[in-house]
């Protein structure tokens, strides 16, 4: 996987709704790299776009990442429920397992990859 260098911007913080969800997409083929980011009032975050459950981007419907409350994140596959605060599902084939967190921050209002 082609996970981008610390440092790398992804888009600007403003252009997240919140809540709100981003799609990222880096590299192709084999070392495609696939993650999201996910705003709301109190933080932002981003995880891989794997489903624990079968390896798959969540958003099989293209940029849906959100449930229609938008109070979790849901997966487009088998219908997995994750907290969007640490990633861990709630229920769904991959209960117990969790999304990988990717580390992000904001700078001068940048979203960008973080070292940690
Ligand atoms: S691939 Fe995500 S729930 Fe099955």
């Amino acid at each position: 996987m082609t996970r981008p260098a610390p440092g790398t911007p992804l888009c600007r913080l403003d252009d997240l709704d919140t809540p709100g969800t981003k799609g990222l997409t880096f590299g192709q083929g084999a070392g495609r790299f696939e993650m999201f980011l996910v705003r709301t009032d109190d933080a932002l975050r981003a995880y891989v776009n794997e489903c624990p459950h079968a390896n798959q981007p969540l958003d099989s419907r293209p940029g849906r990442f959100l449930t229609q409350d938008e109070k979790s994140l849901i997966c487009g596959g088998h219908a997995a429920l994750f907290r969007i605060e640490d990633g861990l599902c709630t229920n769904g084939p991959c209960a117990g397992k969790s999304l990988q967190p990717v580390p992000v921050e904001v700078v001068d209002g940048v979203v960008r990859m973080a070292a940690k």
